[in-house]
């Protein structure tokens, strides 16, 4: 299995940070934002990587990985989208790379507290289809969100106003080949973009979409507020609380 780490599009959201770099180069408490989806792969036995770029700056990406020397045993690849077209739109220039491979994409600004080996394990052994990993959150309406039913995921919506469940569906994804042929059949939408959700859709509507649950904590860090819970839960990990500073009332 190939893994694709998308980090294109202008970090809009988090203007001035971006003015002058890619999100994803921004700092999670010790590391660059990259090193954590790439560790999330590498963790899962999955070592050929293609990051897909974009913007102004997608030539820091090379200063600061290079070969990806320095996590051992990796393929590192790097291609560049043109714009910011959506979340399909940058996983469609990943075709060449996967091969007719399946693939594990991870976004660029999401980060997990556990690992995803058992859920690439599981995909491994899946015939063909999807996998999504879900998590419980209490701010649905900021993620695409899976709509139950008997234990199935029967729909998903986008940021829908009036979430149907609590579960995100998380930037994890694992897809058969045929996610490119489905990228392919998709119209932009509102906001101009193709959308992962549509793709996942698809794979709903044709009866092969399977999930699990998402283990320890999972955060994006594409706002203000989701890049400092981002900072904390790490620095936490590392055993810093940063609510207790000796001296300073909070
Ligand atoms: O974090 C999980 C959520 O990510 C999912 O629950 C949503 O269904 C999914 O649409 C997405 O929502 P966001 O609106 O938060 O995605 P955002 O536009 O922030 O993009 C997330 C990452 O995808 C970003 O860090 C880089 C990559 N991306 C995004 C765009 C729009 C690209 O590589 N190219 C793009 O054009």
């Amino acid at each position: 299995m190939r893994g694709i780490i998308l980090a294109g599009g202008t970090g809009s959201r988090l203007f001035p940070l971006t003015k002058v770099t890619n999100k994803h180069l921004l700092p999670v408490y010790n590391q660059p934002m990259i090193y954590y989806p790439i560790r999330a792969l590498l963790d899962a036995g999955i070592d050929e990587l293609l990051i897909v770029t974009g913007g102004n700056n997608a030539g820091d990406f090379l200063r600061l990985l290079g070969s990806g020397r320095e996590f051992g045993s990796i393929h590192l690849n790097y291609t560049y989208q043109e714009g910011e077209g959506g979340i399909a739109d940058a996983l469609r220039l990943a075709e060449h790379f996967a091969d007719g491979e399946k693939i594990c994409v991870i976004l660029g600004d999401n980060i997990i507290d556990g690992s995803i080996r058992a859920a690439a394990d599981d995909f491994r052994n899946q015939d063909h289809g999807a996998r999504l990993l879900l998590k419980e959150v209490h701010d649905a309406e900021r993620f695409g969100v899976a709509e139950m039913q008997d234990g199935r995921i029967i729909g998903i919506e986008e940021k829908p106003s009036n979430p149907k469940s609590p579960y995100a569906v998380t930037g994890i994804y694992f897809y058969d080949n045929s996610v490119f042929d489905k990228i392919k059949t998709l119209k932009p939408s509102k906001r101009n973009e193709l959308e992962i959700t549509d793709v996942n859709n698809g794979y709903i509507a044709e009866g092969s979409l399977t999930y699990s649950f998402l283990d320890g904590w999972w955060t994006d860090a594409g706002t203000f507020e989701s890049l400092a819970r981002a900072n904390r839960l790490v620095a936490a990990k590392h055993g810093l609380i940063l609510d207790q500073e000796p001296g300073i009332k909070l």
